[in-house]
């Protein structure tokens, strides 16, 4: 089947989500911050995603943004900031106005010349989603955003793969399924979708079930692989 639909993850695939600790790192009086922040945007980032998966094998979901708020807060005292409330404050405000990769809004137009339908599936809850879709000023280039919050169950449930099929009335082996987190393109290449990893750093591909079919350095290449498939 040809690909009619281009599903993309959201932080860390089209999101920058290591802009918000940057950002912060570079404003005046974040001195003690600056020396560790990718350190600290590491640790946040992993924490983040250990409490999504936690809470969605023990079934106690919540929204993304307490997950994320609850991740800065552990990251911060494992580093001794835990007493700078401005720059926790800074640093949760910033994660509303992440950048966008800069290649992404170039491809999501020429996906959206090519007449493919194009979706994020995040799982951010729909307000955080929706202001980073607009501060990347990504929204006239999407059909849709898909947050788990319709299904309450964080990704890798097959439940939030199960969105794209319904919302597109679409089969799996129609969808291009984007993402830089190499357990979700895993994920969701055992779910049936084509999946393409967008491998920033050149890392090893993740030991899990299944294996990405794709795998681009970033997001340029979509167009062209989403036409050839
Ligand atoms: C998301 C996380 C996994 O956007 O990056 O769903």
């Amino acid at each position: 089947m040809p690909i009619t639909t281009c599903i993309f993850d959201a932080y860390g695939t089209l999101f920058d989500v290591a802009a918000a600790a940057r950002n912060a790192a570079a404003e005046p009086g974040r001195e003690a911050f600056a020396a560790k922040w990718p350190t600290i945007a590491e640790h946040w980032r992993l924490k983040q995603l250990q409490y999504s998966w936690l809470r969605a094998i023990t079934g106690e979901y919540c929204q993304f943004w307490q997950v994320t708020e609850e991740a800065l807060d552990w990251t911060l005292e494992a580093e001794g900031l835990d007493g700078d409330a401005a720059l926790r404050d800074r640093l949760l405000q910033l994660y509303w106005e992440l950048e966008a990769y800069a290649e992404a809004p170039a491809m999501l137009m020429a996906l959206k010349n090519a007449g493919l339908n194009r979706a994020i599936l995040s799982n951010g809850s729909p307000a955080m989603l929706g202001a980073a879709v607009h501060s990347a000023k990504l929204g006239d280039l999407l059909d849709g955003t898909l947050s788990v919050e319709s299904v309450r169950i964080f990704k890798p449930a097959a439940l939030v793969y199960d969105m794209v099929g319904t919302r597109f009335g679409c089969a799996r082996d129609e969808v291009l399924f984007v993402s830089a987190n190499g357990w979700d393109a895993a994920a969701a290449a055992g779910y049936g979708f084509h999946v393409a990893w967008i491998n920033r750093k050149g890392e090893p591909v993740d030991r899990l079930p299944a294996r990405p079919g794709h795998v681009l350095p970033d997001l340029s290449g979509i167009p062209a692989l989403a036409a050839a498939l």
